[in-house]
């Protein structure tokens, strides 16, 4: 059996870092990305990581049935990992068209193509989010799914399409449930770099320590948390990465498919963040207390027990490699 494996959305935040580890686990790897969310910059970066001259992508959309075609007439793509799609909750609710095309046709036209090529294999990037507001926490993959918002739909519906398709064909779907993913490559050489002002927590603190923002917004302090500020799961993003190569690895070699949480079974609130951060910084970071955002629950943490029965995933970082990790990834960003 081949090991060359397609990333959709592969030059993006958690694509590029899976590249990475799948480079450094034996395989060889394709990149499809449009761009509309990454740099194509992260290419080069990409090769000084893993010691490659060239890395191979091909620009376009998963929504491209021609080039997914091509794609797969000139590589012999054993799986396929997807994480070509659209990600924030606010924006999501501003342009739900738009998501439910790239999220979910997007979804529809790379599983057609795939059957077209004899192609079975998927890992999917799904999301904490298809918990909604989770009735008990830590959360297991059993709690009822929900959204609260047309992200949140196309992630629920996206699981369900696989689903119902695996109940049809032989298919093979390791679908990987996101917590807060957060941090970057210990290199500093590849990190979240969102083009705007940044909707998630860890990266909007990167931007007030470097002094690109004046300081941090907190979005309610009178939840029933430890500092009343909302807790979280977060997860570097290497840990994630190492996940989808256990997770396609796992297909590879049982074609059994698996929906599993990657977390760390720890929560932190948004203050303990901040104060990491700051650690890592050598400054305290200001914040000022704001209104709460609507949408948010208090706490939302996973339980991690079933991604290390199926897969044997532990998570190796802590809270204060999680920032440091990222403060070097700003320092290079700053220097360049
Ligand atoms: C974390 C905490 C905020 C920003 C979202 C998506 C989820 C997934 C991950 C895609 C909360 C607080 C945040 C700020 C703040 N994305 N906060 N000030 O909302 O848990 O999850 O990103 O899969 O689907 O919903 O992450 O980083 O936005 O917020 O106080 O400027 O930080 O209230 O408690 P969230 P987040």
């Amino acid at each position: 059996m081949g090991n060359k494996i397609l990333l959709t959305g592969g030059a993006g935040y958690i694509g590029s870092h899976t590249y990475v580890a799948l480079i450094e686990a034996g395989f060889e790897v394709v990149i499809l990305d449009n761009f509309s969310n990454s740099n194509p910059s992260v290419l080069i970066r990409l090769g000084q990581i893993t010691g490659q001259n060239q890395v191979i992508c091909y620009e376009g959309s998963v929504l491209d049935k021609a080039l997914l075609a091509q794609i797969f007439t000139e590589h012999d793509i054993s799986a396929v990992i997807h994480f070509a799609a659209l990600k924030a909750v606010g924006e999501s609710v501003e342009q739900p068209l738009a998501y439910f095309s790239t999220n979910v046709t997007g979804l529809l036209c790379l599983l057609e193509e795939m059957k077209s090529a004899g192609i079975t294999r998927l890992v999917f990037s799904s999301s904490a989010t298809v918990y909604g507001e989770p009735e008990e926490v830590p959360i297991a993959e059993t709690a009822p799914l929900q959204f609260t918002s047309p992200y949140g739909f196309t992630k629920v519906a996206s699981e369900q399409i696989l689903t119902q398709a695996a109940a049809a064909d032989p298919w093979a779907f390791g679908v990987l449930r996101y917590f807060n993913p957060a941090r970057a490559h210990p290199s500093g050489l590849i990190g979240e770099d969102p083009s705007d002002i940044p909707n998630n927590l860890m990266p909007y603190i990167a931007k007030v320590a470097s002094g690109a923002l004046p300081h941090l917004n907190v979005f309610g302090n009178d939840y029933d948390t430890r500092d009343g500020t909302g807790e979280r799961d977060y997860i570097h993003v290497c840990d994630l990465a190492r996940g989808h190569v256990l997770s396609v690895q796992k297909l590879l070699s049982t074609d059994e498919g698996h929906v599993v949480n990657l977390g760390t079974g720890q929560a932190y609130s948004v203050l303990e963040m901040n104060t990491a951060y700051g650690k890592a910084a050598g400054r305290d970071l200001p914040y000022v207390i704001a209104p709460r955002r609507a949408g948010d629950v208090p706490t939302c943490l996973a339980d991690v027990r079933k991604a290390k029965e199926v897969l044997g995933f532990e998570t190796h970082f802590g809270l204060d490699d999680m920032c440091q990790s990222s403060w070097n990834w700003i320092e290079t960003q700053a220097r360049s």
